[in-house]
């Protein structure tokens, strides 16, 4: 068995429009990176983090509370320390927290030799994303897991489906560079939604499950619709609904609001159409004194990897 192990933890975009809290995919082209090595002394420190200020207390950081709870179960007699290269921003809304949380207990699990399979090693790290959102959601963490795009039908149990993902789609990602706590996020969130809203919303996200089973494009596009949850979040981001309008213009299937935000995701069919969407998200920000970065991805099927 394996002493040491590099992984790359890539970020990851939840609610997919018509999906809130269960419908998520999993990016390409930004992760963060971990290496996590076996140690005489048991029990789990995290020795080193890179890119951003977080705790190095493993019970204060979601890498360390996730994995405390997996050598909780699995008891083994030696421990782990931890060293985090980060680059996804805390706060961007597409899964800083569950790229950590979720890769530490991953990594962990290969250096046990995989005794958990890949819901349980999502149960465990649903200990840490609690840390940072307040609430135990697995819509980050599970297609950071499985890779693709996956469905949460259940978190007590906790049920995964692994969706198939239609070859020609790519995501577009821009971050603008303010920041909204995932808790304020799901704070300004009614409790309560009238029925003809949660009809739509169900209607649309079980048409975009089809859609992917059976390679609609087109079923894909009028799918994408967040009636639910965009109209309250949208306000905490500037300028969003000019960065949708110009995504639907430039050919986008569909576009909202990455996880708890401020990142807006569009999808779009094709790599060169996915461009033409980020270059008209960027003309939007480009106008205004917000700093924002972008990112065009594949859809990363495999998930986390192993470096
Ligand atoms: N589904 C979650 C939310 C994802 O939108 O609040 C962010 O953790």
């Amino acid at each position: 068995m394996k002493n040491e192990i590099k992984i790359f933890s890539p970020a990851t975009v939840a609610n997919v429009s018509c999906g809130f809290d269960v419908l998520g995919f999993c990016l390409d082209t930004i992760g963060d990176e971990m290496i996590i090595r076996k140690t005489a002394k048991k029990g789990i420190v995290i020795t080193k983090i890179e890119g951003f200020d977080l705790p190095l207390d493993p019970e204060k950081n979601v890498a360390g509370v996730s994995a405390l709870a997996m050598i909780a179960h699995a008891q083994p007699d030696f421990g782990f320390e931890i060293e985090i290269y980060k680059k996804i921003k805390p706060g961007s809304g597409i899964g800083s927290s569950s790229a950590s949380a979720a890769g530490s207990v991953f990594a962990i699990n290969e250096l046990l030799g995989r005794p958990y399979n890949k819901t349980q090693v999502t149960d465990f790290a649903m200990k840490g994303e609690a840390l940072a959102s307040g609430s135990e959601h697995a819509d980050n963490l599970a297609p950071g897991i499985f890779g693709g795009f996956t469905l949460v039908r259940s978190t007590m149990p906790l049920e995964i489906l692994q969706l198939p993902t239609p070859k020609d789609i790519y995501a577009t990602i821009i971050h603008p560079q303010i920041e909204i706590k995932t808790s304020d996020a799901r704070g300004i969130l009614p409790k309560e939604f009238p029925l003809k809203d949660a009809i739509t919303q169900w209607a649309n996200l079980g048409s975009f499950v089809h859609a992917l089973h059976t390679n609609d494009y087109d079923l894909l596009k009028r799918a994408l619709q967040d009636v639910i949850i965009e109209p309250h979040r949208s306000r905490l981001i500037p300028h969003f609904a000019e960065v949708k309008a110009a995504a639907l213009a430039n050919g986008a299937l569909g576009t909202s609001i990455s996880g708890a935000g401020p990142s807006v995701f569009a999808l779009s069919r094709g790599l060169e159409n996915a461009k033409s969407v980020e270059n008209a998200m960027r003309a939007v920000y480009a106008k205004t004194d917000i700093a924002f970065e972008t990112h065009v991805s594949r859809i990363n099927t495999e998930g986390i990897r192993v470096l």
